[in-house]
């Protein structure tokens, strides 16, 4: 029994060490006017939910919802929904790049969804996703 205890000890430090390893954080932080900050987070969420129905579309086979879901809600046709010209004054340049390639990627997918096959289809997807990654990795906003 004292020999577990022995090997629990180390795994349980591990378990309390790992979130502080895990914590250092060097996201560029993007300060916003509070205002801002409410309205830019209720738009990501709306992005999770869009990228959550169109993967349920696409499941269904319904890819032409899935291009509309894509084409208002992330594509180009949405930059004015999300006040995205206002926003991106307070962004630094490389950030409004990443946001000006999410949009840009989700008109492809938009398109790729009418016309494409499959995998052409879930490539163009992940180049969505990939710039949600790539903009969460490098900033913050509190
Ligand atoms: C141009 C940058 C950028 C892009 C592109 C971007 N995000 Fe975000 N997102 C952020 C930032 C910054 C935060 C706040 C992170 C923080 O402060 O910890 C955030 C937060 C979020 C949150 C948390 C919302 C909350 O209420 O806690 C979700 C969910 C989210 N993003 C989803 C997405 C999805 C899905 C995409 C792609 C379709 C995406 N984002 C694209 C910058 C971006």
């Amino acid at each position: 029994m004292k020999k577990h205890l022995y090997a629990i000890v180390p795994l349980l430090w591990l378990c309390a060490a790992a979130p502080s390893i895990a914590e250092e954080d060097s996201r560029a932080l993007v300060q916003l006017p509070d205002m801002m900050q409410q309205h830019m987070m209720s738009n990501m969420r709306d992005h999770l939910a869009a990228i959550n129905e169109i993967l349920i579309m696409l499941g269904e086979d319904e890819s032409e919802k899935a291009a509309d879901i894509a084409e208002s809600r992330l594509g180009m046709s949405s930059l004015g929904l999300h006040g995205a010209g206002h926003m991106a004054g307070f962004m630094p340049e490389e950030m409004q790049q990443i946001g000006t390639r999410m949009h840009r990627a989700a008109s492809h997918f938009s398109l790729q969804a009418q016309v494409g096959n499959t995998s052409s289809i879930y490539r163009a997807l992940s180049e969505v996703t990939s710039a949600c990654v790539a903009c969460h990795a490098n900033y913050r906003i509190r």
